[in-house]
Order: C-alpha cells, then structure tokens, then sequence
C-alpha cells in the first residue's frame, strides 16, 4: 500500500477481517525505519518520518492520524510480548464494570482497548451484545479463545482507536477500563444512544503522570451534562498492578 493510499484508508471504516490500516501504515513505517538502519531515537525517527509523509505531499491532518496510528501499533507489540507470557493482570472482571450493569437491561455495548476480552466476556455472559477492539493482535486472540470457552459470542476486532469507526448514538454501554490511550474518551459522549451508560476505570495523574492517566475532575468535565451515578477518586490496588494508587472510577448516564 502506498503511503497515499494509506492515509486515504486511515479515513475509511473498517470492514470485517480488513488489515486495519493503521497497522498496515504501521508496517510501511517498519519498513521505511529498517531501510534507515532502524533502531535511533523514536521521537527522532517519528520527526524524520513526519518529514518523509510531508515531502510526499500529504496534508498535515492525515500524518498526525498516520502517526498516532504508528504509536499504536508500537504499542501493540508491548502488549503481545504481555499477552504471551503468564497473567501479571486480573483475568476476572473489572468491579466498576459488574456494579455499573447490575439491573440493567442488556443492549449493545462497546469495550475499548479489550485486552484478552475479560470484560467483553463478563458482558456478553449478561447476554450484552459485545463488540471490542484492540491493537494487540494476541489480545484479540485470547479474547476470542476466551469467548469460545465460555460458550458466548463477542466481536473482537483488531483495530487502533484510530481504525476503529465508533459511530453516534450506536451504545448503550461503553466500557474504558484501563485503556492506555485517552483519546478514545472524548469519542463516547457521542458515541452513546441517549440514556446510555460509560463506565471509566484509569489512574489518577498522581499515581505516575503518564499520559493516560486523569487529573481531579477531568472525567466530570468531559462527561458534563451526564448524570454520574458514582465518580471516585480512591487509593487502591488497580486491575493492572500491585501497588496500590490513585484511581478514578466513574458511571455516568447520557442524558435521554
Ligand atoms: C492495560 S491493558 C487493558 C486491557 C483491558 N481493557 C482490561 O482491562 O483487561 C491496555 C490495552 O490497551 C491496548 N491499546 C493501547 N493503545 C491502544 C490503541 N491506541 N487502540 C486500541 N487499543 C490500544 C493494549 O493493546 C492493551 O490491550
């Protein structure tokens, strides 16, 4: 695929089974680094190719996309190295998740970066219609594997939150436990059907000041307008580590 080609297909929804063209923008980056000699400084060598897909006329927007996309996929490779080895992580459902759809009348609901799938399977076992989607091709798998074990159907795509087409007003519950990039928040408010619900469960920015991590109060202003049925700010172990932190935690409903 050429580079054009790829930012063209950035744009596109993705069809069932399709590479997903952030990864394929991924692999024409690999291809580019390794011609370079490969290895360097990333933020460098993401400059030097910022450089590259400029000279090559693409407009400014979609290198941002391709870029994002780029990171992604790196990402990805971190996460299937996780993903191969023995379970460092909570393999049962996140709480926040089994407390927000308790009582709730099942319909469709969206798992963002799902990981090995332990919430998409909770959720389609509470007869939710499941789709999620992640990078980590590995993830994918064992989230379908998962799903066949316990005998329930979920979507699991393999797609970057730059890939993935989120659609308006398409949920009715939208799951970000954990996700690793934070962009994808800012794309539920829409995303929801009215009266849907989110569940968020994340770092505070206390606990280590990485990117996808949240400051006091972020959550309540990007979901303002939502009625929150529970935000938390509590020091506990996260389904992710051992050490105890700071979390946020929230379940907010659309208005309808
Ligand atoms: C800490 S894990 C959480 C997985 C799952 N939500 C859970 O709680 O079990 C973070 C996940 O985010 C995925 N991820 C990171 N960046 C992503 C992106 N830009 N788009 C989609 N998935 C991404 C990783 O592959 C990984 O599976």
């Amino acid at each position: 695929m050429t580079r054009r080609a790829v930012s063209v297909a950035l744009a596109a929804a993705l069809a069932p089974g399709q590479t997903p063209p952030g990864k394929a923008a991924y692999e024409a980056f690999s291809a580019w680094r390794k011609s370079n000699g490969g290895g360097g400084n990333w933020d460098e060598t993401l400059a030097a190719y910022r450089n590259k897909l400029r000279a090559g006329g693409m407009p400014a927007a979609a290198i941002d996309r391709t870029l994002r996309a780029i990171e992604a996929y790196d990402e990805a490779e971190l996460y299937d190295g996780i993903y191969a080895g023995p379970s460092t992580f909570d393999t049962e459902p996140n709480k926040l998740l089994v407390e927000a759809v308790q009582g709730r009348r099942p319909g469709k609901a969206l798992d963002i970066a799902m990981g090995q799938g332990r919430n998409s399977v909770f959720l389609a076992e509470k007869s939710w219609a499941v789709t999620g989607f992640d990078v980590s091709e590995a993830g994918i798998r064992a989230a379908r594997r998962l799903a066949r074990t316990r005998s329930v159907a979920i979507e699991a795509v393999l797609a970057s939150d730059e890939d993935f087409e989120f659609g308006e007003s398409r949920w009715d519950l939208i799951a970000q436990i954990y996700a690793i990039e934070k962009r994808s928040v800012h794309r539920i408010r829409a995303a929801l059907k009215p009266g849907g619900l989110v569940v968020v469960e994340a770092g505070h920015v206390s606990a280590s000041g990485a990117p996808f991590e949240y400051a006091s109060g972020e959550l309540a202003g990007i979901f303002r307008g939502f009625r929150v049925r529970r935000y938390e700010e509590a020091v506990d172990r996260p389904d992710w580590g051992k050490e105890r932190i700071r979390l946020v935690r929230l379940i907010a409903e659309k208005p309808g």
